[in-house]
């Protein structure tokens, strides 16, 4: 499995099977290093909630490569409604495909889509676990810290991508206890220094990360498990 940080919350996963992207949002962000045109064909799409900096591209995507989009049900109603492939899932439930076996995890947070004026029902926020031949990589979304973590180091996961920015999810010092319960393997720190109120060192999250090992990918950067 080939993994690729795009800033923000956004992630390419790719193996012989597919070729996903977590959280889109690359066009509204000046750190993103690639622009849509520049994305391989990309088969899924994952979204974990309904606000702009997650949703992102998705549909511009969607659109350009007919990917499937795996998201709850209140967001799959609205992009089904532009015509658009999704497959629903929601929190808890773990169900089979092609590449292999996704699970959708809780979120503490908000999904409001913004639609104009409007903020649309976006149901619950949500993480996923993706497996892909023997891997197993957990996405957090955009979260606080919460207990039901701990349920997730019997996953064994192999990499975390977990929020650390603070403000509107974990700060750098829940995001360690957030690793403390989850025990991946790898942890990436996403989520931080897109915006000045989600300013956060990395670093500092490394050094105080005991025993998973820290890779704080740059904008762009990718890295194989
Ligand atoms: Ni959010
Ligand atoms: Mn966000």
């Amino acid at each position: 499995m080939i993994v690729q940080y795009l800033g923000h919350a956004a992630v390419i996963v790719k193996d012989k099977e597919i070729n996903a992207i977590i959280d889109p949002f690359i066009s509204g962000n000046p750190n993103c290093p690639i622009t849509v045109d520049e994305l391989e064909k990309v088969t899924h799409i994952f979204v974990t909630h309904g606000h702009g900096d997650h949703l992102g591209d998705a549909v511009k995507i969607a659109k350009k490569f007919n990917s499937k989009i795996i998201c709850n049900f209140e967001i799959g109603n609205y992009l089904s409604k532009l015509g658009l492939d999704v497959h629903t899932m929601h929190i808890g439930g773990r169900t089979n495909f092609g590449f292999g076996r996704v699970k959708m995890t809780p979120a503490l947070h908000g999904s409001g889509i913004s639609d104009g004026d409007e903020i649309l029902e976006g149901g619950n926020p949500c993480g996923f676990i993706i497996e892909v031949e023997d891997k197993k990589l957990y996405h957090a979304g955009d979260t606080g810290l919460s207990l039901d973590m701990k349920l997730l180091q019997d996953e064994n996961i192999d990499i975390a991508f977990i929020p650390i920015g603070g403000n509107f999810t974990m700060d750098i010092d829940d995001a360690v206890k957030a690793v403390e319960f989850i025990k991946p393997k790898i942890v990436v720190p996403i989520h931080y220094n897109t915006f000045p109120v989600i300013k956060a060192d990395p670093f500092e999250f490394e050094k105080k990360v005991k025993e998973s090992k820290v890779r704080v990918l740059s904008f762009g950067e990718s890295i194989e498990i």
